[in-house]
C-alpha cells in the first residue's frame, strides 16, 4: 500500500513538472527563431501581431505567405526551408496559441526572458 502512495506520488509530480515544462511548444519556438525571426522579431513578439484569425489566413490560403514574401528572397528560403513545409501546422498553432489577445505573457525561461525585439 505505501509503496502505491509513492508511485502516485511520483507520477503526479512528474505530470506537474511536465506540464510546468510544456507552456508553448520549445520545438515550435525554436524553429520560429532560426527562420523567422532575424526579420520578424522574437517568436512571441511576431505570434502577438495579429489574431488567432489573422494566423489562420495566412498560414490557409494558399499561397499566401510566399506572395507576402515576394520581395524578400532570404523570407521565401525560410518558407521553403524543410523545418518549415515539415512544422508547418505545428508553427501555426504556435502562433494561434501565442496570438494578440490569447492573453499569454511568457516570462523567462531557457529560451526566452521576457524581451519583446
Ligand atoms: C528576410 C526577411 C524575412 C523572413 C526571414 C521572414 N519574413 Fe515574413 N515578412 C517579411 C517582410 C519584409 C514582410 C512584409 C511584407 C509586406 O508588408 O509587403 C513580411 C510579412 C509577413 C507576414 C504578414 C504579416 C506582417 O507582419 O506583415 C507574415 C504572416 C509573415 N511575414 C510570416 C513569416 C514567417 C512565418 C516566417 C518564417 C517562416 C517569415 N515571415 C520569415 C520578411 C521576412
Amino acid at each position: 500500500m505505501k509503496k502505491l502512495l509513492a508511485t502516485t506520488l511520483i507520477l503526479s509530480g512528474v505530470f506537474t513538472l511536465t506540464q510546468a515544462a510544456e507552456k508553448y511548444d520549445t520545438r515550435a519556438f525554436r524553429i520560429v527563431t532560426k527562420l523567422c525571426t532575424p526579420c520578424h522579431g522574437t517568436a512571441f513578439y511576431m505570434a502577438k501581431q495579429v489574431d488567432a484569425d489573422d494566423w489562420e489566413y495566412y498560414f490557409k490560403k494558399e499561397g499566401k505567405l510566399l506572395s507576402i514574401h515576394k520581395k524578400s528572397p532570404k523570407g521565401i528560403a525560410s518558407l521553403k526551408n524543410a523545418l518549415f513545409t515539415k512544422h508547418e501546422k505545428r508553427l501555426l498553432k504556435f502562433f494561434v496559441n501565442n496570438s494578440k489577445y490569447s492573453g499569454v505573457v511568457h516570462g523567462c525561461d531557457s529560451n526566452f526572458c521576457g524581451t519583446h525585439h
